[in-house]
């Protein structure tokens, strides 16, 4: 067999701005420059550009934080406020499926405590947190704008509506057990409290 050799010359890659690219190499990196150079750099285009990052990296972890921050000339603590303040960021690795419910004060009153205490008992984690298998992240927002359906679920970017802590239970048994129907994957995610079931 022949010498395996790089038919390209090795020239450092560009970034859309002309600069060095990201020092890691990753091209996800390229795909965030891309959102910066279609909206010219603009600050107010951060949600955006937050939003490519999480796409291409499945969260914001802290090194994608301080590159948009720099790319876009604002103060790191700016961009980490706005990453979490809007729920539909996240700051850890998250797992396949996702259960984020809404904790503002419309859904407080509808028992939306009571139903973040029965997820974290049922699937052993906390809110904020992954479970131990990847297989569920349950995260909290605030208001997420839709009070008059309170209390109000984000099911994997589905929004399910007006639920009782056990409706939401058998949702979440349902869409871990939807993804995977084999029979390893039915007795492993048997819950917690299978007499509820
Ligand atoms: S308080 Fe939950 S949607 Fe507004």
């Amino acid at each position: 067999m022949g010498v395996l050799t790089d038919p390209k010359p090795r020239v450092k890659p560009r970034n859309a701005a002309g600069g060095q690219a990201h020092p890691s190499g990753d091209p996800r990196f390229k795909l965030i420059d891309r959102t910066l150079k279609r909206f010219s750099y603009q600050q107010d285009a951060l949600i955006e550009v937050l939003h490519t990052a999480q796409e291409a990296f499945g969260f914001l972890e802290d090194d994608l934080l301080v590159y948009v921050a720099h790319q876009l000339k604002l103060p790191l603590s700016w961009v980490y406020g706005v990453a979490t303040f809007y729920h539909f960021f996240s700051l850890a690795p998250q797992g396949e499926h996702s259960c984020i419910i809404c904790m503002g004060t419309a859904c407080y009153v509808k028992r939306a405590a009571e139903i973040v205490s029965a997820l974290q008992a049922e699937f052993g984690v906390e809110a904020g947190n992954t479970t131990a298998d990847g297989k569920l992240s349950l995260n909290t927002a605030r208001c997420l704008g839709s009070c008059g359906l309170a209390p109000v679920l984000v099911m994997d970017g589905d929004v399910v509506a007006r639920q009782t802590p056990e409706e939401a239970l058998a949702r979440v048994r349902e869409l871990l057990l939807g993804a995977a129907r084999t029979p390893e994957a039915m007795s492993e995610l048997t819950p917690l409290s299978a007499t509820e079931a």
